[in-house]
């Protein structure tokens, strides 16, 4: 069978598993790192949605910094999707576009998303990451799709993420691997800042160094 194939079997089971539990919670499932020794200390609804500690922080990122726009790739069930449109509800602003490239999961997604009272905060769209065209600064960046492709996506959105935005990268644990050798990568490059928050699965939160002056107000009085 293919690696495409397989990724789909796996993403599909997880649905199905997502389905069984019914949104009980249970102890993360991610083996111990040296960065985060106890990982049964947090939270999970199932394997592919990110872990409910991870959930309660984006939501409370957005209420913080209060962005326009959200982008996030992989929206799987839509659970990420709609603890960021929470938090942009308290805001009473801004919105996220998401997209899931796998028809299947799309279409549980969009029933997720209707039943959930949060619609007129999302779009959703049926697409790769690799192809989704936004328009527009991005405020928020939320890179969850397909592990390998993360560095990918970052280098590709990052001319339109704002200066003062913030690019998130889940599953920068040091067992994946992937997605924290991309992140080095483009802070080696100069291109981003990187802190490398210790949760089971790993979550980098950065910024992008173009853009970003020590003393902005000074410029617009020169
Ligand atoms: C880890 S799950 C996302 C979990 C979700 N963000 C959450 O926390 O609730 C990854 C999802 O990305 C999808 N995916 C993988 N590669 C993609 C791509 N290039 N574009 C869009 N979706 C992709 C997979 O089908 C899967 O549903």
């Amino acid at each position: 069978m293919g690696l495409f194939r397989k990724k789909m079997k796996a993403a599909h089971k997880a649905m199905l598993q997502a389905e069984r539990a019914g949104g009980a919670l249970m102890p993360e499932y991610h083996r111990a790192t040296p960065e985060c020794p106890h990982p049964e200390r947090w939270s999970m609804y199932d394997s592919m949605t990110a872990e409910v500690e991870v959930l309660e922080f984006l939501r409370t990122l957005v209420t913080t910094v209060k962005p326009g726009l959200i982008v996030e790739t992989g929206a799987f069930l839509g659970v990420s999707t709609q603890w960021f449109a929470q938090g942009l509800k308290i805001n009473g602003r801004g919105r996220i576009i998401s997209c899931e490239y796998d028809p299947v999961i799309f279409e549980k997604c969009k029933e997720n998303i209707a039943s959930s009272g949060l619609s007129d905060w999302i779009e959703l769209r049926q697409e790769s990451s690799l192809e989704m065209k936004i328009e527009g600064a991005i405020d928020l960046f939320f890179s969850d799709s397909d592990v390998p492709i993360r560095g990918e996506e970052v280098r590709r959105f990052l001319p339109q993420i704002s200066p003062y935005g913030l690019i998130l990268m889940h599953d920068a644990s040091s067992h994946l691997k992937h997605v924290r050798e991309a992140a080095l990568q483009l802070e080696d490059e100069g291109l981003i800042s990187v802190v490398m928050l210790p949760t089971p699965r790993g979550l980098v939160i950065a910024q992008k160094l173009d853009g970003r002056e020590r003393h902005p107000s000074k410029r617009s009085a020169a």
